[in-house]
């Protein structure tokens, strides 16, 4: 039997005198709580089986979800980069044949005017003084084919800035600001470094590709009074800025559009920064103005050589 001993003393002062020792019979007692614990041992072993279980399933299911969504994250990782290789190699092919065409139209067409124009001249020369309304004839002719010949020009030059080539990227910016200045009202304030020679021809193409559509934007959407150009040299990249203090838009409801109905500037913006391995931001808001930031790596140009 399973028993307590309590064992209680009985003193006079200092002095023994007896003691009492009682004995309780806990075997009943004993008995139901080893039940008591054995039962609640195997509740608590089913219950952590039940548990372990339980970890195990959601673990299982967990990895699954997360393979299937990893497998998707590298499927559409993939086909945004075979998208950005693409467009890429669009935008380069686009700006290959804009080049043909300008040559096109500068060589050729503007050859034939150069020597159109010349003939007129002989003829009207050949004309005697009793031909004078032939002659004014002539003459009316002639400045309408010096109209085409200076929109062949502009067309040419639009396609295909020789500028760049000619007379470098700083001149480009500093011309197309200018030709910006001549068609509109708004003020443009200009902070540029020297920029030539710190990229390739190719890169400086894009680079004035992106300034174009950005003033363009301007002079089509902005309602601006002012638009303020930044650009900053470091060591290792150059930081451009164009903002300005128009109307400005909601950023995220042209983002929302379906793809097929989103127009190209800003998007072409992003993907030729992109070829320069640089950044573009378009920061605006409605009543706000807009702000365009780029920053292109020096380096960069090696690959676009
Ligand atoms: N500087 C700006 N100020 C105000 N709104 C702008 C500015 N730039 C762009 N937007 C707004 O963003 C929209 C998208 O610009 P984006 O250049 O992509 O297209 P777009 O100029 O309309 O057409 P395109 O494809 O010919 O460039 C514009 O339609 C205009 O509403
Ligand atoms: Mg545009």
């Amino acid at each position: 039997a399973d028993v307590i001993e309590t064992y209680v003393p009985l003193m006079n002062g200092d002095n023994f005198l007896g003691a009492f020792e009682i004995y309780y019979d806990i075997t009943d007692r004993k008995s139901q709580l080893d039940d008591l614990l054995s039962k609640s041992s195997i509740v608590l072993f089913t219950l952590i089986v039940g548990l372990l279980f339980g970890i195990v399933i959601i673990f299982f299911k967990e990895s699954k979800t997360t393979a299937r969504q990893r497998s998707a994250e590298k499927a559409l990782r993939e086909s945004g980069e075979r998208l950005h290789f693409l467009s890429s190699h669009l935008l380069t092919a686009q700006e290959r044949e804009r080049k043909r065409i300008s040559l096109e139209l500068h060589d050729e067409l503007g050859q034939s005017l150069t020597v159109l124009k010349l003939q007129l001249r002989s003829i009207e020369k050949a004309l005697n003084t009793e031909q004078s309304a032939l002659k004014e004839d002539c003459e009316k002719t002639l400045q309408y084919v010096d109209q085409i010949i200076e929109n062949v020009r502009r067309l040419s030059r639009d396609l295909s800035p020789s500028i760049l080539e000619d007379l470098g990227l700083t001149a480009a910016i500093q011309w197309l600001i200018e030709d910006f200045g001549k068609h509109s009202t708004i003020k443009v304030d200009i902070d540029m470094p020297v920029l030539d020679n710190l990229f390739s021809d190719d890169a400086q193409i894009i680079i004035y590709r992106i300034f174009q559509e950005a003033f363009t934007n301007i002079g089509k959407h902005a309602l601006a009074d002012t638009v303020s150009v930044v650009v900053e040299e470091t060591e290792s990249s150059v930081h451009f800025m164009v903002q300005d203090d128009g109307k400005g838009f909601d950023i995220k409801q042209i983002e929302a559009r379906y793809p097929t109905e989103r127009s190209l500037g800003l998007l072409a913006m992003d993907e030729r920064a992109r070829m320069l391995d640089g950044q573009l931001l378009v920061h605006s808001r409605n009543g706000t103005g807009t702000r365009i930031t780029f920053t292109v790596p020096i380096d960069s140009e090696k690959k676009q050589r």
